[in-house]
């Protein structure tokens, strides 16, 4: 059975602890979470802010320790920050008090999730790929909304699972029944590494 959103104050506690990704990222998170809340937003969003609107609904999927979701609080917008982690949640929940932003905080396997229609202004994905979420974000966006979206491409020789790699252009063709306002395939280097990536910006045309 699919997820239902649910916030309860600041977070919503949904998925029992022993949910696999949860373990994994937990740990991740309680080594490296510090670090990543020193990382800046990403710039691609940082680029689209002062296209974006000041006022509404925004949703991050898998915000990890909210760095995207605090700057568009910061914009002016009403964030829902959606994460399997808790402990990335929590250090979300520090960032967002310390600088007396609004941040609602939900813990959801987004591998199952449900969004209700016509809800959200802003819909930011980045850095998790979860294909079933693709029909339910062009549903979840108000007409005019916006959809920003980056993540990896499979490299020419990967040897990981497929599954977590986009096809090239696969965000392209999958929201190509929106106004697509920005699609680039290009490379980025990460610790040496040449890492091809996919970014789309795309609107909900209004109905
Ligand atoms: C690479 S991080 C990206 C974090 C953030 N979006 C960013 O741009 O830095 C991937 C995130 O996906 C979350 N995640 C992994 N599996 C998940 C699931 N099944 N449901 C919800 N979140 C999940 C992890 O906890 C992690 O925070």
């Amino acid at each position: 059975m699919p997820n239902q959103l649910y916030i309860i104050e600041n977070l919503a506690i949904l998925i029992p602890m022993a949910h696999l990704d949860a373990k994994r990222w937990n740990r991740r998170y309680q080594k490296y979470g510090l670090t990543r809340l020193t990382h800046p937003p990403r710039q691609l969003l940082t680029d689209y802010l002062p296209q974006l609107p000041q006022h509404g609904l925004a949703l991050d999927v898998a915000a990890g320790v909210g760095v995207n979701s605090l700057l568009l609080a910061q914009h002016g917008l009403q964030v829902i920050a959606t994460d399997i982690s808790t402990v990335a949640l929590t250090l979300a929940q520090q960032q967002a008090q310390k600088h007396n932003l609004p941040l609602q905080l939900v813990q959801l396997d987004l591998a199952q999730a449900t969004f209700p229609p016509h809800s959200f202004d802003l819909i930011i994905n980045f850095y998790y790929l979860e294909r079933s979420l693709f029909p339910i974000y062009r549903q979840a966006l108000k007409p005019g909304g916006w959809l920003i979206m980056e993540t990896f491409v499979k490299p020419e020789h990967a040897t990981e699972r497929p599954v977590h790699y986009l096809h090239p252009h696969e965000l392209h063709h999958a929201f190509q029944s929106m106004q697509i306002v920005h699609s680039k395939l290009l490379t980025r280097l990460s610790r040496n590494e040449k890492e091809p990536i996919e970014q789309l910006v795309a609107r909900k045309y209004a109905e």
